[in-house]
């Protein structure tokens, strides 16, 4: 049996995220999460949207991780992951009419964030919705020292860094940014509606 991995930014994320997407899924019924890393975040938001069925996906390395939280809690509206990394898989086409992810822009390089951008925009069907939660720059600023010394240590560790808000406009060209909350931490959750 795996050990649940768990991270204290999610449970401290979390219901915050929830209250955004409260409203941002209200009328979706089949979210995909890209990068769903520890598990934590897909256990605790598909509990709390019943009514959605929430399909976790990430690098084959973290499924275990992310089953062992599955299996713990045993959210049946939850499934177990699907192999899918940027770049090396497509996103499965019209079969969600939402997508959620958190954390993985800064993280993924910047090919990968402008193909995740593209193949979002083109895989979501009319009036689909794409939630996505991070620290990202807002006109080439960062919104504090510490998140302009976070993205310094990413370049160093070989990630790709911060995103600007400006440059995923530009990658999305069939989505449209609805809403930007602004979320504790300095992080943002944009909103985008096809
Ligand atoms: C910082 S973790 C965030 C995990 C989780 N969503 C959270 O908020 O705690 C970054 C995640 O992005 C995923 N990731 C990195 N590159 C990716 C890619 N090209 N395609 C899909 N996921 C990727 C990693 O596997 C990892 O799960």
């Amino acid at each position: 049996m795996t050990d649940k991995p768990f991270s204290q930014a999610c449970e401290n994320n979390k219901r915050p995220i929830l209250e955004v997407l409260e409203q941002a899924f209200a009328t979706r019924k089949h979210v995909l999460e890209i990068g769903s890393g520890t598990g934590q975040h897909a256990v605790f938001l598909s509990a709390n949207l019943p009514h959605l069925l929430w399909q976790t996906s990430d690098q084959a390395e973290y499924h275990a991780g992310i089953q062992a939280w599955l299996d713990e809690e045993n959210v049946l509206n939850c499934k177990s992951p699907i192999t899918l990394k940027i770049g090396e898989q497509a996103i499965p086409d019209k079969l969600y009419d939402g997508i959620f992810t958190a954390n993985t822009a800064h993280i993924m390089q910047r090919d990968e964030v402008k193909l995740m951008m593209k193949q979002v925009s083109n895989v979501l069907p009319p009036r689909g919705v794409f939630c996505q939660y991070g620290p990202f720059t807002e006109n080439g600023e960062f919104s504090s020292q510490s998140n302009a010394d976070f993205h310094a240590s990413l370049l160093e560790r070989g990630c790709g860094g911060y995103r600007d808000i400006s440059e995923l406009t530009q990658w999305a060209p069939s989505l449209t940014l609805e809403s930007i909350y602004r979320m504790p931490a300095n992080n943002l959750c944009l909103v985008w509606t096809k």
